[in-house]
């Protein structure tokens, strides 16, 4: 939870050893002074600070506190510690749209020179990305068959960096051993990506 002194105690839950579906219902909540059940929502792009020097202090980073939604922003940061929980995570970065969160991962995690293994099951934008933009920028992409582990495997390279699939896949529903690719990902060194699109971390 954020360092948020004032914020009264006794309004949060306490959720030592809670089970998925209180998990579902509570993780992440930080209730308001107010002390409302459900979660408040805050549709606030900047937040106000008590002095400029303690504006300096947050948008400089020496003091902890939101500065501008793109950032943070409570009502993100619930859903962000809600899904972490749920998935068993140690974190989770929430981004506005599948593709974009795509996007990010590729963004953030590959550069020039290095490989990724995708699942030839992949949504159609999810392709067009790879294929029409990522590939600009010099990433190399070898496709395989979701289900062929033995495909998987043989297509590791020195430089591959990431291994991605869909399971459930869109539209034809096959679903993947994650626990062998991942394996096979460790292994290789690489990140191991799945876009969990139908199932929800309940059913995954
Ligand atoms: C498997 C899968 N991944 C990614 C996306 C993209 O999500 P969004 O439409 O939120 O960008 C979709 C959209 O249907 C999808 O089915």
């Amino acid at each position: 939870m954020a360092d948020l002194p004032d914020w009264p105690e006794r309004y949060q839950s306490d959720l030592t050893d809670a089970e998925f579906d209180t998990l579902a219902v509570r993780a992440g909540q930080m209730r308001t002074p107010e002390g409302e059940h459900g979660e408040a929502i805050f549709p606030t792009s900047s937040y106000v600070f008590s002095s400029a020097a303690e504006a300096a202090a947050t948008f400089g980073g020496d003091r902890d506190g939101n500065v501008y939604s793109r950032y943070t922003n409570p009502t993100v940061r619930t859903f962000e510690e809600r899904l972490a929980a749920l998935e068993g995570g140690e974190a989770c970065a929430a981004t506005a749209s599948g593709m974009s969160a795509i996007y990010a991962l590729c963004i953030a995690h590959l550069q020039a020179g290095d490989h990724m293994i995708c699942s030839r099951a992949v949504f159609g934008s999810t392709t067009v990305l790879l294929e029409k933009f990522l590939r600009k920028f010099n990433v190399e992409i070898t496709y395989v068959d979701l289900l062929d582990l033995g495909a998987w495997q043989g297509a590791v390279q020195e430089n591959t960096k990431l291994l991605f699939l869909e399971s459930p896949s869109n539209p034809l529903t096959e679903v993947a051993d994650l626990r062998a690719i991942s394996e096979i990902a460790r292994s290789a060194g690489a990140l191991f990506a799945v876009d969990n699109c139908f199932c929800t971390p309940a059913a995954q």
